[in-house]
């Protein structure tokens, strides 16, 4: 990602101060003996909505894991508040290897973004590895009218106080990218929060929202569909499942880039021989040829093996809550 841009960004979302979580304990079924487990269904915890990117991606390892392990992989969603609910439910599950998390980027900036934040990612976790690293596109509504990413910069300049961006919520990933955006684009425009982007694009497809910067793994059927108008793509290079859309740097933005890591963790007391078990399982997942395929129709792919790893998990973390942290706490003092 490109420093200069987040910098700027931070003066626009460093101001998220006092939210009050309500988190529910969430208990789950199981427990026992590690070198036993799995003996029971394990619930992986979206933080987002259901049909959005993240449940997209965990959907797309779940079913894998779950023939590697001879148990179900249940999702269940458990959007709000850019991920945070749902990853507060995760931090006081029983640490038994029965509940999981899959979260993405929004791990990293909720501590610097929310003063009140119930759970610390790094404290309150075990992280199992990393699962993949997914491009964003800036998108519109089909009857939008720029046709171009260099119309659709002017036409959004020309017109901030009336167009409307759609996002996933406070440190969701489609907000900082529409942050990113609207901040190269030295405009404010009304952003429109979504538990998802799920909920986001369906009212995008309906014409209610203007535009949008959403993972491929969400927009790219919608895209290819003509259901949305699509402008760039957030990587340096263009992608092989949307050859024809130029990058924001094509598009003379070279400062919009950005994409969005994931990763799977368990509660921090969850017994070492159970997070091996995941990652082992989790290394089967992204091994297979039906995730790689489905992963590469939607413009991304599985992390290498040594990324899906605790450590590498861990170390992406701690990097990605640090350079969060500056650029936010940068823009809370001014
Ligand atoms: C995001 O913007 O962070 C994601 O799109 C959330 C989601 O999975 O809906």
């Amino acid at each position: 990602m490109n420093p200069a841009g987040p910098r700027k960004v931070a003066a626009r979302i460093g101001a998220l101060t006092g939210l009050g979580l309500v988190l529910a304990a969430c208990s789950s079924g199981g427990g026992g003996d590690p070198a036993a487990y799995p003996e029971d269904d394990i619930e992986v915890i979206v933080p987002f909505s259901a049909g959005g990117p993240t449940d997209t991606v965990t959907r797309m390892v779940a079913e894998p894991m779950s023939e590697d392990l001879g148990v179900q992989l249940v999702v269940q969603n458990a959007d709000g508040a850019g991920g945070t609910v749902g990853a507060g439910q995760a931090a006081t599950a029983d640490p038994d290897g029965y509940t999981v998390l899959m979260h993405h980027i929004g791990m990293s900036t909720a501590p610097a973004l929310y003063e009140d934040l119930a759970y610390d990612p790094v404290a309150d976790f075990k992280p199992v590895g990393l699962v993949t690293e997914v491009p964003m596109t800036i998108i519109a509504r089909s009857d939008f009218e720029p046709e171009t990413f260099e119309e659709f910069v002017t036409y959004v300049q020309d017109n901030a106080d009336t167009v409307t961006m759609a996002h996933a919520g406070e440190g969701s990933a489609s907000n900082l990218c529409g942050l990113l955006l609207t901040d190269a684009l030295g405009v404010e425009v009304t952003a429109v929060p979504y538990d998802g982007t799920s909920p986001a694009m369906t009212e995008l497809v309906g014409g209610q929202v203007d535009f949008m910067c959403d993972q491929t793994t969400n927009t790219t059927g919608q895209i290819t569909g003509g259901k949305v108008k699509a402008y760039a793509v957030t990587t340096p290079e263009r992608i092989e499942a949307l050859p024809d859309l130029p990058t924001t740097a094509e598009g003379g933005q070279p400062g919009i880039e950005v994409s969005v890591w994931h990763g799977l963790y368990v509660p921090a007391e969850t017994p070492d021989e159970i997070v091996t078990k995941l990652t082992d399982s989790l290394q089967v997942a992204l091994a297979d040829q039906t995730v790689i395929d489905q992963m590469a129709d939607l413009g991304t792919a599985p992390v290498s093996e040594d990324q899906a790893t605790p450590e590498a998990h861990a170390a992406l973390l701690e990097e990605q809550i640090a350079t969060w942290g500056e650029i936010i706490g940068a823009g809370q003092g001014g």
